[in-house]
């Protein structure tokens, strides 16, 4: 089978980037990583990148004007880098419309929460204030909203009275290992598709669930 090329975009640690390397060495999966592009040097992402062998760029959003140029730098290294879809795993930037637009079903993204509850930052801290008995992570595709593309999976984990934002984090994040991988593969093998704005799984509006 001809695996899609996926590019990784990520501003930190990368261990969701991990996780899809990961998957990929465990299962059958119609994808292949081609590259690794971080906007924040030095991350250790990058590392994660190296021992994989894997491909991996800088592009710091510092070094650009606006953001209209720090994207067509984005852009321009994900067509020479042949990428076929675009996974945003822990990239802390927000992307235009323009852009995004140009990439409308190819580019996913994971978010540390319910959506559509707690979109943008500190979604366990909201989570836990605001008595929620259920917190957990989403995959969706990216559009020009913050946080509000066509969601393709959820992973839901309980929250405890003696939770901190930290051990909410670190059991959601192991729910984020699990989830983005089969999302990616469902994206990969066109299991998943976006079309009108709606996630259809083998033609049936739905999403995965763990
Ligand atoms: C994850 O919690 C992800 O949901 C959020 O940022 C974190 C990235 O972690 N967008 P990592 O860099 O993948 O370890």
């Amino acid at each position: 089978m001809i695996k899609k090329r996926i590019i990784v975009l990520a501003s930190g640690s990368g261990s969701n980037f991990q996780a899809l390397i990961d998957y990929a060495k465990n299962n059958e999966v119609s994808y292949e990583i081609c590259g690794l592009i971080v906007n924040i040097p030095n991350v250790y992402a990058i590392e994660r990148a190296k021992i994989a062998n894997i491909p991996s760029k800088t592009i710091n959003h510092k070094n650009y004007e606006n953001r209209a140029d720090f994207e067509i730098a984005l852009h321009d290294a994900f067509i020479e880098m042949g990428a076929q879809i675009v996974v945003c795993a822990g990239f802390m930037r927000i992307l235009g419309a323009d852009f995004v637009n140009k990439w409308d079903g190819k580019m996913i993204n994971i978010h540390p929460s319910l959506l559509p509850k707690y979109k943008g930052l500190h979604t366990h801290q909201r989570a836990i204030e605001a008595g929620d008995k259920y917190g957990g992570c989403t995959v969706h595709f990216v559009n020009s909203g913050v946080d509000e593309g066509a969601i393709i999976g959820q992973a839901q984990v309980p929250i405890f009275e003696s939770d901190n934002e930290q051990d909410l984090a670190k059991r959601v994040l192991e729910k984020e290992h699990k989830l983005f991988p089969i999302c990616l593969e469902m994206v990969a093998s066109n299991q998943a598709k976006l079309e009108k704005g709606k996630c259809l799984i083998d033609g049936v509006e739905k999403i995965i669930s763990l």
